[in-house]
């Protein structure tokens, strides 16, 4: 059966993106943010899943207010990098794995979360930075990856603890999945930031470094932080960390099991107007 063996959290700054496509991870601004991948990309390497599950949010990208699922599932063989205005990133292609999405589509519709079924999506900054972070720039992705949408960008958003018992459902699934698989799942987005209004440009490093010690001790009391505190805390963008707690639900603990590992733990501002924070947790 498949398993879910590690979970990964990271930001998903677009300006990472674009530094490491113009050759600028060693420049002083960008180096200390880079470094703090170093360790991850190593792990990726010696841990190689067959398959990440990567929860994130489209930007108005794929999706637009004509049409807005709050959790999107792609089921398609393929996902090309979107065009976000300057031309699609020089990235490869996501490559889907079909039949592990349908099966969870399936699982977790019958488990009562109502998902969109999605067989044709471009996915942008949210899903390509935080491969890009992880995996370097490979000719290839290393493994298929399930895009999974939420939508924290078009009120109404859904509420963390929505999101964690998500993670648990998923867990469910990919654990019913009739085939060896090794799934890491991850959480993307976040920490602090706001792009808009008075407040734009808004940190908040306690508020950050409280959320990642309570994600990895205390995931039920992460789960029970309101929307509104998000939105007062870590600015009208920092909602992007409910995100997180879909990984974090899908955890063995959640389920009776043992506590994860911390295996990376790294925190950094700035990178462009946000907080960068990133996480990586075993399952023993
Ligand atoms: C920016 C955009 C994002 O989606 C994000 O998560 C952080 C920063 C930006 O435009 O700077
Ligand atoms: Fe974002």
């Amino acid at each position: 059966m498949a398993r879910i063996t590690a979970s990964v959290y990271t930001s998903h700054v677009p300006a990472i993106g674009a530094a490491l496509d113009l050759g600028k991870t060693q420049e002083p601004y960008w180096q200390p943010v880079f470094q703090g991948y170093e360790f991850g990309k190593q792990w990726m390497k010696d841990n190689k899943p067959d398959v990440i599950f990567l929860v994130y949010n489209d930007h108005a990208t794929a999706f637009s207010l004509e049409m807005i699922p709050t959790f999107a599932i792609g089921t398609a063989a393929e996902f090309q990098p979107a065009d976000e205005g300057w031309g699609p990133r020089p990235v490869p292609k996501v490559i889907g794995h079909p039949d592990l999405a349908s099966h969870i589509a399936q699982s977790v519709i019958q488990q009562d979360f109502d998902l969109t079924i999605v067989n044709k999506m471009d996915v942008d900054h949210g899903l390509t930075v935080p491969l890009s972070l992880m995996c370097g720039q490979p000719e290839a992705w290393p493994c298929p990856v399930i895009p999974f949408a939420v939508n924290v960008v078009q009120y109404p958003v859904p509420s963390g603890r929505r999101c964690y018992n998500l993670g648990q459902a998923i867990r469910k699934a990919v654990e019913s999945f009739d085939e060896d698989l090794n799934v890491h799942i991850w959480g993307t987005g976040g920490m602090s930031h706001q792009l808009q209004g008075p407040r734009a440009g808004l940190i908040n490093k306690d508020f950050d470094n409280a959320f990642l010690d309570k994600l990895i001790n205390d995931p039920e009391a992460a789960a029970s932080i309101p929307h509104i505190d998000y939105v007062r805390e870590a600015g009208s963008e920092g909602i992007e960390l409910v995100m997180w707690l879909i990984a974090r639900g899908a955890m063995a603990d959640v389920a009776g099991g043992a506590k994860p590992k911390v295996v990376q733990r790294f925190y950094h501002v700035p990178a462009s107007n946000t907080a960068v924070g990133h996480l990586i947790l075993e399952n023993s």
